[in-house]
């Protein structure tokens, strides 16, 4: 039997409308615009696109964009300066770097130079640390995005066996620690996860998060699962454009798996649809205000 399609885009145009309704809410309350800094550094195509796509989702939820666009030489101490800028400027309420950084820079550095309450990635240690902690924080978007879509698709996670493969502080370990909040039994896997197939093969939700295109096979799939396939690589195809193709073999785990998400479609725009959230929750708490319900 073909598995659900769990339909990314669609979920996340719901929840950008929902967020765009809450910005005119803030807008009435605060007297202002959230905003959002977004900084590229270099001249990377591929993080070009996605802060183009973040820029562009900023002005249609009737946020406040601000754009820096930097040389690839610049030095960690300018992007630093910058940094410190917009964590004192009152209308910035969220402060994205685009990584990655050019090697003259360290990405730790900069992510420690982030106010915490302006973090919108959640990649702070600080907002790492809450949300280990089961503290309230801002929280990866990425991952956040998953999470969504499992709830949405299976509604309580409670009991279930979950297997994470990827452990980046930037998807795998805070997507751990989200599930393990929801009360799943949470397997982490890696490069040296022995027997990958058979762990995978124990999970209710398998959420893929490697970077290796097609590696979880269809044979791997309990049948019944629920598949989120983070992955994003590009495949060569005749043409030569290539192709987009996820972690996870599509064609396969369809077969076994009860609900699947397709890459591109799945989570990718969960992920921009969730930065404009922690935007709006961002904004919601310098603002001394509750957070919106139900974000
Ligand atoms: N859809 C989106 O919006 C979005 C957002 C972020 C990332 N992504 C995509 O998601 C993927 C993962 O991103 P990331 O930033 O988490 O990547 P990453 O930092 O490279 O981490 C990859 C993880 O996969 C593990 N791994 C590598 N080879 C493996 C193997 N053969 N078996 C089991 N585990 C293996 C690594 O293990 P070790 O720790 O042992 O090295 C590592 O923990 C990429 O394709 C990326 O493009 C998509």
């Amino acid at each position: 039997m073909a598995a659900r399609l769990i339909d990314g885009k669609a979920a996340a145009q719901v929840l950008r409308e929902r967020i765009a309704a809450e910005v005119s809410r803030f807008r009435e309350r605060a007297g202002r615009a959230p905003g959002l800094a977004t900084v590229l550094v270099g001249e990377d195509p591929a993080s070009a696109v996605y802060v183009r796509s973040k820029n562009r989702a900023t002005a249609e939820a009737g946020m406040v964009g601000f754009a820096h666009n930097l040389a690839a030489t610049t030095s960690e101490e300018e992007l630093l300066q910058l940094v410190t800028e917009l964590n004192a400027d009152a209308d910035v309420d969220g402060i994205l770097v685009q990584l990655p950084l050019p090697p003259q820079i360290s990405a730790a550095r900069v992510i420690e130079t982030i106010e915490p309450g302006k973090d919108v990635d959640g990649f702070h240690p600080m907002n790492a640390g809450r949300l280990a902690t089961g503290l309230p924080s801002l929280v990866p978007c990425t991952p956040y995005g998953c999470l969504y879509l499992l709830k949405q698709e299976i509604g309580s996670l409670s009991g279930l066996n979950a297997v994470v493969v990827g452990r980046s502080n930037i998807v795998g370990k805070p997507m751990a620690h989200l599930l393990l909040g929801e009360n799943c039994t949470v397997t982490i896997a890696h490069s040296r996860t022995r027997d990958l197939p058979s762990v995978v093969r124990g999970a209710d939700v398998v959420v893929a998060a490697v970077g290796h295109a097609e590696i979880i096979r269809g044979d791997w799939i309990k049948p019944g699962a629920t598949v989120i396939d983070v992955g994003i690589n590009r495949v060569p195809t005749a043409d030569g454009k290539g192709r987009l193709v996820g972690d996870v073999d599509y064609e396969e785990a369809a077969q076994t798996a009860a609900a699947i998400t397709p890459v591109p479609g799945g989570v990718g725009p969960m992920t921009i649809a969730m930065l404009m959230r922690n935007t709006l929750i961002a904004a919601y708490r310098r603002a001394g205000l509750t957070d919106p319900e139900g974000l």
